[in-house]
């Protein structure tokens, strides 16, 4: 096969795994950066372009778009889609899954428990919203944080509303969550391909750090995941329409919550902490299912 990985950076761990692994099964791999894609757009007629090259005779493309750049990457994979190309993410699912609002609205009316989330149009009626989710302490986050970079837990009312009207100021909306203090600073990530969950980790934040982000200088082993932890991972990565996803579940006392669920999860951690081959897995993948 002839598969194309989008990606920003081809030297980075995960692009580079995905490639070896194609290689590795005998197939030709070129890395593109999305931003590079330029969108061609007439009747019946999608066309990507590489400055005045036009991208073709690809079978499989693997998106690996990061939040720097969500909707020109879901603008790309949607072309890609339009041509007729196997796609390993689909842009819907994409920008459903990248907005922690959406995701959230999805995955809880489809009975998956979640922790209590809310949002406010503005300052006006923040403090209400405060007032619903927590008495004291609360995360207050970005829509679109990653690497736990726009999450922060704040400790009273008073401290949050600053945070939340800070945040309004720079012009960004935040959610305000409800802390599952239960999770003690700890996440299990369980990496999904095509229905099956072929790795999963327990991630463990610094001591004094509740963010269990790897880039937050977290550590891993691997994780023994309960029947339930299996099955909300699995549903919540068909109902959102992706195949390859990484799912943040927090243990708390009311049982396991889905906290997000990442498009285009990183494979250093999962890889290096499981030895599992998951860049294999996601070829494999495409191997099962190219239209040619
Ligand atoms: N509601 C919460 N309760 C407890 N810990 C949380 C909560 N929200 C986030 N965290 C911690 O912060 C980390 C980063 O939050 P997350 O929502 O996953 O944002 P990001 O996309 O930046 O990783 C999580 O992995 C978790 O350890
Ligand atoms: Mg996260």
């Amino acid at each position: 096969m002839n598969i194309l990985v989008l990606s920003r950076n081809a030297g980075l761990y995960s692009t580079q795994s995905i490639a070896k692994a194609a290689q590795a099964r005998g197939h030709k791999v070129s890395i593109i950066d999305h931003l590079m894609c330029n969108i061609i757009i007439e009747k019946s007629k999608p066309q990507l372009y590489t400055g005045f090259d036009l991208m073709e005779g690809y079978d499989a493309v693997i998106p690996r778009i990061g939040a720097s750049a969500t909707a020109y990457g879901a603008a790309v994979i949607r072309t890609i889609e339009s041509m007729g190309v196997f796609t390993t993410v689909k842009a819907d699912a994409l920008l459903k899954a990248r907005d922690k609002l959406t995701c959230m609205q999805i995955l809880s009316a489809a009975g998956l428990d979640v922790p209590k989330t809310g949002i406010s149009a503005g300052d006006t009626c923040a403090g209400m919203v405060y007032d619903k989710i927590s008495s004291d302490k609360a995360i207050v986050k970005l829509l679109a944080s990653t690497q736990g970079l726009g999450v922060i837990l704040t400790a009273s009312k008073s401290q949050g509303m600053s945070v939340v009207e800070g945040f309004h100021r720079v012009n960004q909306d935040v959610l305000v969550q409800e802390f599952i203090e239960d999770a003690k600073g700890s996440d299990i990530r369980a990496f999904v391909v095509d229905g099956e969950i072929v790795g999963a980790m327990v991630r463990q934040a610094l001591p004094g750090e509740f963010r269990s982000n790897i880039h937050r200088g977290a550590t891993a082993t691997i994780a023994q995941l309960s029947q339930e932890e299996r099955e909300i991972a699995l549903k919540a990565t068909s109902i959102l329409g992706l195949s390859i996803a990484g799912v943040d579940i927090l243990r708390s006392k009311r049982g396991p919550l889905i906290l997000e669920v990442n498009a285009s999860p990183g494979l250093e951690g999962i890889e290096g902490t499981t030895k599992v081959d998951i860049a294999g897995k996601i070829i494999e993948f495409i191997e099962r299912n190219k239209k040619s």
